[in-house]
């Protein structure tokens, strides 16, 4: 996939302690330098690691991300973080809309898209994820689902520098299991033209378009192969440093 800089990034999900920077470390100490001018690197720990990850990947090319954050930017929201609080303490990223977040905490897609604002408005990137369950697939529902949550989410104005889209079936995550090369290739086809008719073609095209659901070091070369696919999210293997660097590898 052409001019646009692939993004490998690490959803740590809620795992995760003080003992777990060492796996940071190590992932900034086996990123090859040679591979580090090429692909973007990005590891999203729990915010409470956010700080010290940051101290830890300093004066390397890895990024430090959140997982979800609070539409606004400060008030009563007791328990809640902000786009701000998360920019303040080094991360340049955030996951936005996950289907773990989607199903367990009932987000929407117009929350999503009020989040993305948020992001945007602290200087984030907001990596907007979408995907179908299983009972959708089976009901030839896909490409509509993904769509639509594309449509919603993200907001106007956006740009591939403050937009990433990651492509995650419900199915697929944490199962082992994969679309085929040619289901995601469709699917990300569909959502770069959809892209395009919300932020112009030319936008587009820049906009980096994430694969995530059992990416693992075995698989990586395969998937992040498949056209208009831009980089993974991987979770499971993101908390094990060279299963982690074995996908940044399928650079
Ligand atoms: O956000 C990434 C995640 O949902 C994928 O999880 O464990 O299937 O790589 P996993």
């Amino acid at each position: 996939s052409t001019a646009r800089r692939p993004l490998v990034a690490g959803n740590w999900k809620m795992n995760g302690l003080r003992s777990s920077i060492a796996t940071v470390e190590a992932v900034r100490n086996g990123l090859s330098p040679v591979l580090a001018k090429t692909i973007d690197v990005l590891i999203c720990p729990p915010a409470t690691l956010i700080a010290s990850c940051v101290a830890a990947v300093a004066g390397s090319p890895i990024a430090i991300g959140g997982q979800n954050l609070h539409a606004r930017a400060s008030g009563a929201f007791t328990g809640s973080i902000s786009a701000e609080m998360l920019a303040d303490l080094g991360a340049r990223y955030v996951i936005l809309g996950h289907s773990e977040r989607r199903a367990y905490h009932h987000e929407t897609d117009n929350g999503v898209h009020a989040k993305a604002l948020g992001a945007r408005r602290a200087g984030l990137c907001g990596i907007i994820c979408v995907g179908e369950t299983e009972d959708e697939r089976e009901e030839g529902r896909t490409l509509d689902i993904v769509r639509a949550q594309l449509g919603l989410g993200v907001p106007k104005g956006a740009t591939a520098a403050d937009t990433v889209i990651a492509y995650e079936p419900v199915w697929a995550i944490g199962t082992g299991k994969t679309p085929s090369t040619a289901d995601i290739a469709e699917v990300h086809a569909s959502l770069r033209d959809m892209l395009g008719t919300m932020v112009g073609p030319e936008e587009a095209e820049k906009v980096r378009i994430l694969y995530g659901g059992s990416v693992k070091a075995k698989n990586a070369r395969e998937l992040m192969a498949v056209e208009n696919v831009d980089g993974a999210l991987v979770g499971g293997a993101s908390l094990v440093a060279e299963d982690f660097l074995g996908i940044c590898a399928a650079y």
